[in-house]
């Protein structure tokens, strides 16, 4: 007998809403890769912002952008609020419609873009202030590692759980000075340290990807990149945990504004980023760990890479998508 469609609101007149979301990650990608290696990050991420912004214009949800590209009055497209699609299901969206926008202008690894979904009232509202961020992987004991325990700590009782050496583990994180004791630290103690100039989305994804090498992100960066990643760790059944990082008054005032009242300096778990169903959706820009990059062929297409997750099923697809030139955005 054929099932009658999914009334699930992740089913979208039959059709996978990550097949939709692949197409807004895809158009952003091929736009903000006319500007790979030409050394214009605002250019760059313009044309990804307005390609992704027309691509939700066909994607059947009633989305709010809670994560976005700003305030109203500071972008003009994909602000927070903004609401996006043709109507139908209430869905939160979070966006990064270039997310390492200084490794495409100077055409370096890992370039990605990227879009999340969740049920209206599911992701953290987190303004654009920092995040500290921790992250491993899927089949570990829960709480193996902990963003109020010491580095050297964390690195141990990873080791003991993945019954490996510490000189076997590889902690990730972004290269700033504000992670240089963290860094010495982990060397002190034995672990690798893979340094990144940019894109901490795509390093707590790797930390939950065995093929990666990477064991464990850590270190702080951008807050909306923080929700992004939890979206991708849910999926990918990984543990991750985070804390906004406020510089002052102000921006613990527009915090405890945009959230539900609870103590915005909290330890966030990782439902307290994303919780409930979730899709995450990524196009590589430039060729990196998670994903190759646009490719444009000789033969008058673009060829796409993306990836697609569902935490529901917990199915990971990655998708390989040939555009023609003439109509790509
Ligand atoms: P952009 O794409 O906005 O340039 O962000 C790149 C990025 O590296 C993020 O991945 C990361 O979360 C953030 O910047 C870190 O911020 P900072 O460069 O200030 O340390």
């Amino acid at each position: 007998m054929i099932k009658p469609p999914s009334s699930s609101p992740y089913r979208v007149t039959g059709r996978n809403l990550g097949l939709e979301l692949a197409r807004v990650t895809e158009a952003a990608a091929i736009a903000s890769s006319r500007w790979t290696g030409r050394g214009k990050k605002n250019e760059a991420d313009g044309a990804a912002v307005q390609a992704m912004r027309a691509a939700f214009d066909t994607v059947n949800i009633d989305g709010i952008v809670t994560i976005g590209e700003g305030e109203m009055d500071e972008a003009p497209m994909l602000y927070i609020g903004e609401r996006v699609g043709t109507g139908g299901h209430p869905m939160d969206i979070a966006v990064d419609p270039l997310e390492g926008t200084n490794l495409c202008a100077r055409s370096l690894p890992n370039a990605i873009t990227v879009v999340a979904l969740a049920e209206r009232g599911h992701f953290l509202h987190a303004p654009d202030i920092y995040m500290e961020k921790i992250a491993v992987g899927p089949g570990l004991p829960e709480g193996v590692v902990d963003i109020d325990d010491s580095i050297q700590n964390n690195l141990r009782n990873l080791a003991r759980a993945k019954k490996r050496d510490i000189t076997d583990l590889t902690l990730c994180a972004l290269d700033r000075d504000r992670h240089a004791e963290m860094v010495a630290k982990a060397l002190e103690v034995g672990a690798r340290v893979r340094l990144l100039s940019d894109g901490d989305v795509a390093a707590v994804v790797a930390a939950c990807l065995p093929e990666s090498g990477v064991d464990l992100y850590a270190g702080s960066g951008g807050a909306p990149e923080g929700v992004l990643a939890a979206a991708a760790v849910r999926c990918l059944q990984g543990q991750m945990q985070g804390r906004l990082l406020f510089e002052n008054e102000s921006q613990i005032t527009r915090t405890t504004q945009m959230g539900e009242g609870k103590d915005p300096t909290r330890k966030l778990s990782l439902t307290d980023m994303a919780d409930g169903p979730v899709f995450f959706c990524a196009t590589g820009v430039t060729s990196g760990d998670m994903l190759k990059g646009v490719e444009f062929l000789d033969n008058g297409y673009i060829r796409t890479h993306s990836v697609m997750m569902r935490s529901e099923s917990g199915t990971v697809r990655y998708m390989d998508a040939y555009h023609l030139f003439d109509t790509a955005p």
